[in-house]
């Protein structure tokens, strides 16, 4: 037996880490990684690598920006020759992204049996192109390991055999428990003016369904500025969303827009904001994981474990809701912490010993 994980965007980086470190651990199963190059700027991608310790990939496909058919063709295309070439016994594919759903058809078609890490997960929103994604990566997937009881019943809903899915709890968290000793967010705090100890609020906005229309991009980007009113917001902003604001890095008053940051800052700007503000699906579990209060700018959640459980609101997109619950959480006591079940820093050596209980017996 041997396993190819395929990586391609941000949030696969701190996903995959854990579970090649686990599975080097149990050493009988070869490894390689290939990177889809989906994310492929040094703040997006290389950081990520070099702070969350992941090995350089052993190819890297280098597939880069396009629209959906093109972005996903170019992988299916290249990755097709990568496995050909080096016949994976299985294929790990994580999260929601174009790089999973491609690997995945890819993969399935040359008959290599798929797991899904992060599996069941629904908005039931098809706007949403991650639940595209999801429900592709579902369709095909052979072993499915699942964060949360919501995930294993959208997945017996949707006809998986109950012996097949796995609930290992979260590799995310995995990777926040290494890193959180590592955290620090002392200097980017004091580039934008904050002490250790001040009040901040922490902004991610880069789904296209805040960031694609101008007019409501402008919307939440001008509430921030009057939040900003009340407490600092420092928003370390996405590519994509970058690239839609037109603007540089720079200061609005109190809001400060930034680069984005490395995962090592970014979890230390978590851990010390009074409140965090996003629509990234790995912020919300994140910020349930620590205990901070987190409106998620979004109609939905594929995550409901992080509302019902932890510390997540969902506020829509509304630019005038979005301010209340800012005022409204900025002035309330802090959250309980409640942390989900299994989400102990340990999931990935639970995939591990069932990728390797399975590479000795099969599926
Ligand atoms: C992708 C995922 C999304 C995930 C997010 C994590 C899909 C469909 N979307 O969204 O689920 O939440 O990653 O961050 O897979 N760009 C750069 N440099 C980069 C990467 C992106 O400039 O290294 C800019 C480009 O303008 C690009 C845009 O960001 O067109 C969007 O990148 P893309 O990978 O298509 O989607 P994301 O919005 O990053
Ligand atoms: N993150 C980071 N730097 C940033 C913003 C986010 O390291 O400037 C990390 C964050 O801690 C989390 C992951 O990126 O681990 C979330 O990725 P993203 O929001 O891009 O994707 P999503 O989870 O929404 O798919």
């Amino acid at each position: 037996m041997n396993v190819t994980h395929v990586v391609g965007a941000r949030p696969n980086f701190m996903k995959a880490a854990p579970v090649l470190r686990a599975l080097s651990k149990h050493g009988t199963v070869p490894q390689r990684l290939v990177h889809t190059g989906q994310h492929y700027d040094a703040t997006m991608s290389d950081r990520f690598f070099e702070q969350l310790e992941l090995p350089r990939p052993d190819a890297n496909l280098g597939v880069g920006s396009g629209s959906h058919a093109v972005q996903t063709a170019e992988i299916m295309t290249r990755l097709e020759t990568e496995l050909i070439d080096h016949r994976p016994s299985a294929l790990v594919v994580y999260g929601d992204v174009n790089s999973t759903m491609a690997a995945a058809i890819v993969g399935a078609k040359l008959h290599i049996p798929i797991a899904h890490v992060e599996a069941g997960l629904r908005s039931f929103d098809r706007t949403m192109p991650e639940e595209i994604n999801r429900i592709v990566t579902d369709r095909l997937a052979s072993l499915f390991f699942t964060t949360s009881a919501d995930a294993d019943e959208n997945l017996v809903r949707e006809g998986i055999d109950h012996a097949r899915i796995h609930r290992v709890g979260n590799v995310m968290i995995d990777s926040l428990v290494k890193s959180l000793p590592a955290a620090n967010a002392d200097a980017i705090l004091a580039g934008v003016g904050l002490a250790p100890g001040d009040r901040f609020i922490l902004v991610t906005l880069h789904r296209p369904s805040s960031v694609d229309d101008p007019e409501l991009l402008n919307a939440l980007v001008s509430t921030l500025g009057v939040i900003a009113r009340e407490c600092p917001v420092v928003f370390p902003v996405h590519l994509r969303t970058r690239a839609r604001l037109k603007t540089g890095p720079g200061s609005i008053s109190r809001l400060h827009l930034l680069d984005p940051v490395g995962y090592f800052e970014f979890l230390g700007l978590e851990r010390a904001a009074t409140l965090v503000i996003t629509d990234s699906g790995g912020v919300q579990e994140e910020t349930t994981f620590l205990g901070v209060p987190c409106l998620t700018v979004r109609d939905n959640t594929e995550r409901p474990v992080t509302i019902t459980h932890g510390t997540n609101t969902l506020v829509g997109r509304d630019p005038a809701t979005l301010l209340a619950a800012a005022k409204r959480s900025l002035n309330a006591p802090p959250p309980e912490r409640r942390v989900p079940e299994l989400w102990d820093g340990h999931a990935a050596e639970r995939i591990a010993a069932v990728l390797t209980h399975y590479a000795e017996t099969g599926p």
